[in-house]
């Protein structure tokens, strides 16, 4: 087992990407603390996953992510690897219909949600020489025309520019931080657009394989950077978007 004996935390691990990544760190031999928000949902997810405990928290407040990070040291004794996955996509607006608290929000969840748990996370990190995965996206890439949701990208970026910071920062307490930049993957996320075969078979042509991801493929990489596979990489911008941010 590849992560035998290691303690993960996930946010955003009741759906989608972080609920796949939640499941394939335990199934290669992890602890699992999975973090959302919606306490009845994050429950029901817990239980379909081995080896996991689920503790509700709100990324946009600081006491919530304080007392994660807390809860998970009381519990396991450490904490080895971090995926910052949680995350909100909003409307799909033009900058100049965009208003403050919108654009407040999404960068309160997207980026400074972050920057919480990664701030509590560290003192920990070091302890294990732990590792931290970002799941950024193609958005914050590279700009798309009618597709701008500009907090979002600009989240998005942020995140990938702060990976290279972390990881330099923390290099000297052996702390990888690693990121991942998704293409359009099948989940409740991306579920407004894909309601129609016509919107699917239009989202399927974008991605040059030929196709919208899945959860499971995006967790695939977490898993790579999570485990000793990637013991000498730290710093990496790794899309996993069936080539779609090379057009
Ligand atoms: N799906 C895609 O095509 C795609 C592409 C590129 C990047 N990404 C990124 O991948 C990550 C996961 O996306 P997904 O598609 O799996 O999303 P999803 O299915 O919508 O799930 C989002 C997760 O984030 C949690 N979350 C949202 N707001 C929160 C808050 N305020 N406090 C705590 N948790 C919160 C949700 O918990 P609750 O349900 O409890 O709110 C849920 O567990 C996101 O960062 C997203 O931007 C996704």
């Amino acid at each position: 087992m590849r992560l035998s004996g290691k303690v993960a935390l996930v946010t955003g691990g009741s759906r989608g990407i972080g609920f796949a990544t939640a499941k394939i760190l335990s199934e290669n031999g992890a602890t699992v603390v999975i973090t959302a928000k919606n306490q009845e949902r994050l429950e029901k997810s817990t239980l379909e996953i081995h080896n996991a405990i689920g503790i509700a928290a709100d990324i946009r407040n600081t006491n919530d992510v304080k007392n994660v990070v807390n809860k998970t040291i009381e519990k396991f004794g450490k904490l080895d690897i971090l995926v910052n996955n949680a995350g909100i996509f909003p409307k799909i607006k033009q900058l100049h219909e965009i208003d403050e608290d919108e654009w407040n929000e999404v960068l309160d969840v997207n980026l400074t949600g972050q920057f919480r748990f990664t701030k509590e996370a560290i003192p920990h990190l070091k302890k294990t020489n732990g590792s931290i995965i970002n799941i950024s996206s193609d958005a914050g890439l590279k700009a798309y025309q009618g597709f701008n949701a500009d907090a979002y990208s600009a989240s998005k970026a942020a995140l990938i520019l702060l990976t290279k910071c972390w990881a330099l920062e923390y290099a000297k307490d052996k702390i990888r931080v690693n990121c991942i930049c998704p293409g359009v993957v099948d989940t409740d996320m991306t579920k407004p657009f894909l309601e129609t075969r016509k919107d699917r078979e239009f989202m399927d042509s974008e991605h040059p394989l030929g196709r919208i991801g899945q959860p499971e493929e995006v967790a695939k990489a977490v898993m790579y950077f999570a485990s000793d596979d990637a013991s000498w990489t730290t710093g990496a911008i790794l899309a996993v978007d069936g080539g779609e941010s090379i057009k």
